[in-house]
């Protein structure tokens, strides 16, 4: 577990609002030729939904509550059954409340995130507009934050996704040589200041 002495590989917990392109760049390192050999991806999602993670369904927003506790146990479960040395990413919006040696909050301009968003068909306006405004005020890296030391993020806004899959294997790769990614250092990025307000 995260911390323990002697364990060389590390868990990286890869949050962010929904649409800051989580999915989409965990799908890259798992194509990646070099990138799938070191990382395990684990879709929290995907292991909420399939294992029946959850403790009731949000009928109005068409959500699960997903229950954390459990998530918890199965999580390390399926950490203590990989093959040792791999690097664990643990990928969903959910993923900064877990235990992990490191978090890497994904971010994107809300209005660019709003019009990602529009894409989802099963996205309400009003679904759109509680993410836009959660990432104009950056509730995923406030409680990243409350719950870890070591907080990255990656601004999406203007970035391909092979470039942010590069820029989570860098974070990655500094930490495990006991360098801190200064780049990447929470405090860069404020919405509201760009917005003018
Ligand atoms: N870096 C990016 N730049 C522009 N659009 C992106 C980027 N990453 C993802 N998208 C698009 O944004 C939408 C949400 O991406 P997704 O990976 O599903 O986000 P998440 O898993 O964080 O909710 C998709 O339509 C995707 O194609
Ligand atoms: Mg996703």
């Amino acid at each position: 577990m995260p911390g323990k002495a002697g364990r060389r590989f590390m868990i990286i917990a890869l949050t962010g609002t929904p649409g800051t392109g989580k999915t989409t760049v965990c799908g890259i390192i798992r194509e990646h030729s070099q990138y799938r050999k070191q990382y395990h991806i684990i879709d929290l999602n995907r292991l909420v939904l399939d294992e029946k993670l959850y403790t009731e369904k949000d009928e109005k927003r068409n959500t699960y509550e997903a229950d954390m506790d459990k998530l918890e146990e199965r999580v390390k479960q399926v950490i203590s059954q990989l093959p040792k040395g791999l690097d664990v990413i643990l990928e969903g919006h959910l993923s900064h409340l877990l235990p992990a040696d490191a978090v890497i909050v994904l971010r994107a301009h809300p209005v660019a995130l709003r019009k990602r968003l529009g894409k989802r068909k099963d996205y309400s306006f009003a679904k759109v507009k509680e993410n836009t405004d959660a990432e104009a005020l950056d509730v995923i890296l406030v409680e990243s934050a409350e719950r870890s030391k070591n907080v990255f993020e990656i601004n999406t806004t203007d970035m391909n996704s092979l470039a942010v899959a590069k820029s989570i294997v860098s974070i990655i790769e500094s930490l495990k040589l006991g360098k801190a990614p200064r780049e990447f250092l929470p405090g860069k990025i404020n919405w509201i200041e760009q917005a003018g307000l």
